[in-house]
């Protein structure tokens, strides 16, 4: 495989253009030779907004890999659509693949997702992007000066529910832990409105993690999570005000400050150095050019890493540790017990289904 490596991406819904414009940015690794969505609409679209040729736009996955066979596939679907499309880029022999998170719908489905990947030597990675916001620039700053000295809680929370992003802020857990690994997890859920959801998840989830470092990580999503900004909130899919989505924050507490940050833009800390102010400020808006610059970076990251060139955070086998996480949380909600990780695979329990039928609905109030 040579650079400029070949490209062509799945999906061009909303996801899909912010993955367009990612590898459009970095052109000195990546050149994009096809695009491919059943709708024509968003087709039509992508190729007016970035100027794509016609030859470029396919309706068919599988026509569109036979005829360009790319070096890298990307897919920007929804979550019931993974295995089989990393089973098709087995089956025309692409070296890399970068997909959407969820990275699938059970943890026997992301399992047999990495084996193929790594079977195959396919370095491949999950879009959990957030984690090269410029708010979130500050946060990793101020963690490699050691400011807050030892690391003793890291706690993550958003509004939206766990499959949406519940499963960023996992892993952005274990990004601001350096990587490393959860060996236990106590966890909660109830109410079942969106475990029927294209995005399958209670409505409200919390857990406790006991991380390999003696680092503990508190989390929860989902309609119960502390509200930090202001809009309406309505309960069904998709809420209308943008702010919904990303009223979420990534805290870091050691033992001598804290600091976090939100997709939002927002950021702040508190140290020695800071005192007596709390250092604060706010990059702005995320929908209009905050999550661009985060997808050039994840795109710009891949790149390197595939070319040997350092770490790429957002790797497959990563991605799946937290969907690991996830799950085990899932497991102790049903199972009123601690979870251990790795997660043993002895039976092959549907933890959705199981949720969904002991879960009840919830009366809703916006707290
Ligand atoms: N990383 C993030 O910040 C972030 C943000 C929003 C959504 N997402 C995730 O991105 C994924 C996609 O979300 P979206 O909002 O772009 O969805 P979307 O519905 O807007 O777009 C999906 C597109 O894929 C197309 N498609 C599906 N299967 C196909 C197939 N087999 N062949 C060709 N086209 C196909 C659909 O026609 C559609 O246009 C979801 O998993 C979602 O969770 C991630």
């Amino acid at each position: 495989m040579s650079r400029p490596y070949s490209v062509v991406i799945i999906g061009q819904g909303e996801r899909g253009k912010i993955f367009l414009h990612g590898f459009l940015k970095n052109q000195e690794r990546f050149r994009v030779i096809g695009l491919c969505d059943h709708k024509n609409a968003n087709l039509e679209e992508s190729a007016r907004i970035y100027n794509i040729p016609r030859d470029m736009l396919y309706n068919d996955a599988d026509e569109m890999m036979r005829i360009k066979k790319p070096d890298i596939l990307v897919f920007a679907t929804l979550p019931h659509i993974r295995l089989s499309l990393v089973e098709l880029g087995v089956k025309y022999g692409v070296k890399g693949i970068l997909f959407e998170k969820p990275m699938a719908t059970s943890i026997y489905e992301a399992a047999r997702i990495v084996k193929l990947c790594k079977d195959n030597n396919i370095r491949a990675g999950v879009c959990q992007q957030h984690k090269y916001l410029r708010s979130f620039d500050q946060l990793r700053g101020i963690l490699a000066s050691g400011e807050l000295g030892d690391i003793m809680e890291i706690r993550a929370s958003c509004k939206a529910h766990a499959s949406q992003l519940g499963t960023h802020y996992i892993d952005y857990m274990i990004w601001a832990n350096g990587g490393k690994r959860a060996r236990a997890v106590v966890g909660h859920a109830h109410g079942n409105f969106y475990l029927n959801d294209s995005h399958p998840s209670p409505d409200y989830v919390m857990a406790q993690i006991a991380f390999e470092n003696g680092v503990r990580g508190i989390f929860e999503c989902g309609y119960f999570s502390p509200k930090r900004a202001q809009y309406e909130v309505e309960f069904t899919y998709g809420a209308k005000d943008l702010a919904f989505w990303t009223d979420d924050r990534l805290a870091v507490f050691g033992t001598k400050g804290y600091a976090w940050a939100e997709c939002n833009g927002r950021y702040a800390c508190f140290t020695a150095k800071t005192l007596p102010e709390i250092v604060s400020g706010d990059y702005g808006d995320f929908f209009e050019h905050e999550q661009f610059y985060a997808q050039e970076r994840f795109t710009a990251e891949y790149g390197q890493w595939l070319d040997g060139e350092g770490i790429f955070l957002s790797d497959i086998e990563t991605a799946y540790h937290g969907f690991e996480i996830l799950e085990a949380i899932y497991r102790s909600a049903l199972e009123c017990d601690r979870i251990d990780l790795p997660l043993s695979f002895s039976d092959k329990t549907d933890t959705l289904e199981c949720l969904k039928s002991r879960l009840k609905p919830v009366t809703y109030r916006d707290f």
